[in-house]
């Protein structure tokens, strides 16, 4: 079927506009997964047969390999990403506010350099209508059997002052559902969101959302929930010191590296050097060398113990170990489904699988930042 996908669904798809082509992946996943035979084909078809699992953040994921934030950003398959097999479901950006985002185009796909550049600029339904269908989701299905995580986004109309306002509203109304917060200061799409990774904003938000956290966890049973931050790739070394030292001074439970760039790589042909002058951040292959490298010098900053989530190019097991090398604990993709489909699951995990037991090792854990260790140490 990753065969099928490629032969068939993939260039009926890429004949259409971008976004179309990902809503109707959307809408297809949904569909497949709604019937208890649907689900068995998705599971049978490409969840991976092995487990490798991690223990992080309070939960045992099957394997560390999850979706990354953009692709649900509705939360509208969540039984779909289950039964594919992922180890954790990243859905957002979610803002305070439901929003359109920027004007349609907004999404272009760079097939040659197996990138995609977008400017979505957090179209989402917002919170309040998002807890409603979490709520409905739950009572219906029960919760999603992997990990839920979300991504907390701005609303376009609140001002860098109130932001934390936001992030904190959005985070206790998904409260209830959720397994992990990631706040993302890092998306070029939403003007001037990144300056929230500077050191006073970052601790505000931070701020806000413990406050939500300790108060709702000292009304349930539920445990504080761990929250994340993820960074830009675009960051220059010494502000990277400054989001990593203010992160973990404020009670960040580690660090999503990353999101997509404003750099551009040398096109391919006349179609891609157009494409890249597209405005907007730049995801996929050509990110992959610069998101490793930024997990490797995050380590090396916050030390081995502060968990690092790695995405950024990932399409195959090499390019997950690769990160699990450099540092990560627990690894995602967006692109990769596009241009590879859902096989790429099994592939991932399969692969990994491999290149753990080759290694001699008992657990990944033992391979998360390897290549700091000399290699006749290893
Ligand atoms: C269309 C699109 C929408 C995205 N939306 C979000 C988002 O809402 N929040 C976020 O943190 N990252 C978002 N991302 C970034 C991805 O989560 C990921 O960090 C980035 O694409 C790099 O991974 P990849 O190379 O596997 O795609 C988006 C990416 C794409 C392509």
């Amino acid at each position: 079927m990753g065969v099928g996908y490629k032969l068939f669904a993939r260039p009926a798809l890429a004949l259409q506009d971008s976004e179309r082509a990902h809503k109707r992946s959307l809408r297809m996943l949904r569909w497949m997964a709604a019937t208890a035979p649907g689900r068995l084909m998705l599971r049978s078809l490409y969840a991976p047969r092995r487990t490798v699992p991690v223990n992080l953040f309070g939960h045992e994921y099957k394997h560390p390999f999850g979706l990354a934030a953009g692709m649900d950003k509705n939360a509208e398959a969540l039984r779909g990403w289950d039964a594919i097999g992922l180890a954790f479901i990243e859905i957002g950006g979610v803002t305070m506010l439901g929003q359109e985002g920027n004007p349609k185009p907004r999404m272009f796909r760079a097939d040659a350099s197996k990138a995609l550049v977008n400017r979505m600029g957090f179209n989402n339904q917002g919170s309040e209508a998002i807890q409603r269908h979490l709520e409905a989701h739950v009572r219906r299905y029960g919760r999603p059997k992997a990990p839920l995580w979300v991504n907390l986004g701005k609303s376009k109309v609140t001002s860098l002052e109130d932001a934390h306002t936001d992030y904190a509203t959005t985070m206790e109304r998904l409260w209830k559902h959720t397994d992990v917060f990631v706040i993302n200061v890092s998306s070029p799409n939403t003007p001037h969101l990144r300056t929230l990774q500077n050191d006073e904003g970052l601790q505000r938000i931070l701020d806000a959302c413990h406050e939500v956290n300790q108060r709702l966890s000292a009304s349930t049973t539920k445990d504080e929930i761990p929250l994340l931050v993820k960074i830009a790739p675009d960051v220059a070394d010494e502000q990277l010191e400054l989001i990593v030292r203010t992160a973990q001074a404020n009670g960040a439970a580690g660090m999503v590296v990353s999101n997509t760039t404003l750099a551009r790589p040398e096109p391919r042909s006349s179609k891609e050097k157009h494409l890249f002058e597209e405005q907007g951040g730049l995801s996929g292959q050509p990110l992959k060398n610069r998101s490793t490298e930024l997990i490797r010098q995050v380590r090396s900053l916050a030390g081995p113990d502060w968990p690092i989530v790695g995405v950024g190019g990932v399409a195959n097991a090499d390019d997950a170990w690769e990160k699990i090398r450099a540092g990560a604990s627990l690894v995602q993709a967006y692109s990769a489904f596009v241009f590879e489909g859902p096989a790429l699951v099994k592939s991932v995990v399969h692969g990994l699988d491999k290149r753990r037991r080759s290694a001699g090792f008992e657990t990944l854990q033992q391979a998360v930042g390897m290549d700091d260790v000399p290699a006749e140490d290893c």
